[in-house]
């Protein structure tokens, strides 16, 4: 991983990474509760949201709601972020991951953070982390250059995701200030992830594929990534968060929702940019 252009944006990274740096631990306001009676999430972005559950619910349900799938969504990333630091603490300093290793201090530091705020939300206004389900398919054994490329591959994607929802919460105005910031602030530092992630696997993909990749090998990492991307849409269809809620039957619900085409088709619209992505570097998927 010497590529030059690939270093002049590592630069350009690290040094956006030192400017911008801020004390997470002194930047947010947290009041002692929020309102019990505002929606938490953006009302289009629930599980049950273009479909008749969302019709049958009372107002004040589907607030309800809103507030356990927020709590949801940090527990995702607390989990993902435990995840995915695992995956680049084991590489930092190794072999053939000397280009990046600088930029990863500042990643894993910055994901540390996050994830001491995303706990902190959920512990604090939600009493509770929802326990983590094993998010996608294990991935086969297999060569060093394959499991890097499909971890990274992993990382990217699942930040893709949670950028889509921090964005549309940042700019929600019937949301609280504390939650708007929250997701403010960590899409701003996921935007320099997000560049470094796409490029990392794109040059990932490179390597795998001047190594030789039959058309068998190129077909199991798309369906791979296909499969790891409809799990962690489904991540957040959480019977927990429908019990908490008051809806009795989550896990029937869940599977209701998960086949509804107004879902589905919402789905299509948060995965737009890491399906569009996968396509132009060459791994198109079939979803
Ligand atoms: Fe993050
Ligand atoms: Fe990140």
């Amino acid at each position: 991983m010497t590529d030059a252009g690939f270093q002049r944006l590592l630069d350009r990274l690290s040094a956006r990474a030192s400017s911008d740096y801020y004390n997470p631990y002194t930047t947010f306001d947290w009041p002692p509760s929020l309102p019990a009676d505002e929606f938490w999430f953006s009302p289009e972005l629930l599980s049950v949201h273009g479909t008749q559950y969302a019709e049958n619910l009372a107002p004040a349900q589907l607030r309800a709601l809103s507030r356990w799938e927020s709590v949801n969504f940090y527990s995702l990333n607390v989990h993902g972020i435990r995840e995915l630091l695992i995956e680049v603490m084991r590489r930092v300093h190794t072999p053939g991951f000397e280009t990046p290793s600088e930029f990863f201090h500042h990643f894993m530091g910055e994901e540390n953070e996050h994830m001491w705020f995303f706990a902190t939300f959920c512990l604090k206004y939600g009493g509770r982390i929802y326990p983590s389900k094993k998010l996608g398919p294990a991935a086969p054994a297999q060569d060093p250059r394959r499991e890097n490329f499909l971890v990274f591959a992993r990382i990217l994607l699942f930040e893709q995701i949670v950028d889509h929802y921090n964005v549309h919460l940042a700019a929600d105005d019937r949301l609280h200030p504390t939650i708007r910031q929250l997701n403010r602030i960590h899409h701003q530092d996921e935007s320099r992830h997000i560049a470094f992630g796409a490029r990392l696997v794109q040059l990932l993909w490179e390597r795998l594929l001047a190594a030789g990749l039959d058309a068998e090998d190129r077909a199991a990492v798309s369906h791979y990534l296909a499969d790891y991307l409809s799990a962690s849409m489904a991540s957040f269809y959480n019977p927990a968060a429908y019990r908490d809620t008051g809806i009795s039957d989550g896990f029937a619900l869940r599977g209701r929702l998960l086949n509804h085409p107004a879902r589905r088709a919402a789905h299509e619209r948060v995965l737009r940019k890491s399906t569009d992505f996968l396509t132009r570097i060459g791994i198109p998927l079939a979803l």
